[in-house]
């Protein structure tokens, strides 16, 4: 294979500065290399051995000659191509613990996604998340390995649904949960996550806010505040398929049990909950508060399996949700990103101005 070399890789970066050339795909701009030969050889497996250890618990050893070649190229690739990794905390083991360069939830990656020196962005996440990415780094290349990785919520709404609702309410701020594409997020006044999402509410005078599309976040917003929040019936497809009956089951059978859930549950499981937040809260709080031996963890599974090592001494258990989605991410697709620079998120630059102002109120808006 031609592997470009650092001072071609300097080149490609100086020559994309200035964003995406019209009409000139990323492979073009930032030139073809071949797919490498992705036999497991002794050097890779020397030389991957100590990521092998991060994800022993979850990766049998005989399966790891398949993950192996991968892991080594995605890595040596993503230097030559400038790009960096961001990754969800609901991305696979492989993934969060072997390729990837930050990790976080969708706020701490909206954050970081600013912050980067590196020319290409390939985000190991949903597309919202990539479209996130590219808002906040308009000259940049934000690459997703598969661009049909949605995500319920952001599929509940539209633009012109968020219109309608201006017209019928006019006044009223209207707060989108950054689980939405771009064109939603062109039509309201700020964004929020799950992790500041009472206190963007709370950034309004107004004695109204509409917070939008997540019925569950708003529902769950609103026993914190006293505003009156109006909301719209998304769900997010994987939280809502926990029922507080299921959970309290558990803790019948243990009462020692502690159960961590996200905000986009249904209310009445965040009331059974010992504590609700975002992923990164969710991590924050199992692995520091010391929240006991035995740990629900009521999100995405594989977020449990990413966090097992650093939580010591706590068990998870974990009711096996997958996000569909976030599973379109794979090891081979990352590969493929990297090597044929696709799939390159694009948004048109009339709406992108739209969509980051509110993106980046979120984002500038101080903490309390
Ligand atoms: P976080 O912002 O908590 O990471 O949530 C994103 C998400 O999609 C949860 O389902
Ligand atoms: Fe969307 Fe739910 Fe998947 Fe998160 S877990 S990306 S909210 S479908």
């Amino acid at each position: 294979m031609t592997l470009a070399t650092e001072t071609d890789s300097a080149k490609r970066t100086r020559q994309s500065k200035g964003g995406p050339a019209k009409g000139r795909t990323a492979l073009e701009r930032f030139g073809k290399i071949d797919m490498p030969d992705l036999t497991y050889t002794k050097a890779i497996a020397r030389a991957t051995a100590p990521l092998y250890e991060k994800v022993r618990h979850h990766i049998p050893e005989i399966e790891w000659p398949v993950h192996a070649p991968y892991v080594y190229w995605i890595n040596k690739l993503k230097k030559e191509r400038g790009a960096v990794i961001l990754a969800h905390n609901y991305q696979t083991p492989e993934i969060f613990h072997c390729v990837a360069d930050i990790s976080g939830d969708s706020l701490q990656l909206a954050r970081e996604a600013t912050l980067v020196d590196e020319e290409v962005i390939v985000q190991c996440g949903v597309h919202f998340m990539a479209e996130t990415s590219k808002l906040l780094n308009p000259e940049k290349t934000v690459l997703i390995p598969d661009m049909k990785a949605g995500c319920s919520l952001s599929e509940s709404i539209t633009g012109a649904d968020v219109r309608l609702l201006r017209e019928a309410h006019p006044g009223v701020p209207i707060v989108t949960y950054v689980n939405t594409s771009a064109e939603v997020k062109a039509e309201t006044d700020i964004c929020c996550t799950s992790s500041n999402a009472v206190r963007v509410v709370e950034s309004f005078d107004s004695d109204t806010v509409f917070c939008i599309p997540d019925e569950y976040l708003a529902q769950n917003v609103a026993r914190q505040t006293n505003k009156k929040i109006l909301t719209w019936k998304g769900h997010c497809e994987v939280h809502e398929r926990f029922t507080a009956e299921e959970l309290l089951e558990y803790k019948k059978a243990d009462p020692a049990i502690q159960i961590i859930a996200h905000p986009e549950c249904h209310p009445s499981v965040v009331a059974v909950a010992d504590y609700a937040g975002s992923t990164s809260g969710m991590i924050e709080y199992a692995t520091n508060q010391k929240p006991g031996s035995k740990v629900l963890l009521v999100t995405e599974c594989s977020m449990a399996s990413n966090i097992e090592e650093q939580a010591k001494g706590v068990e998870f258990i974990k009711p096996c949700n997958l996000c569909p989605h976030m599973k379109r991410i794979t090891l081979p697709k990352i590969l493929e990103s990297l090597v044929y620079m696709k799939e390159e998120v694009t948004i048109d630059p009339a709406l992108a101005k739209r969509a980051r102002r509110a993106v980046e109120r979120m984002v500038n808006l101080k903490p309390n």
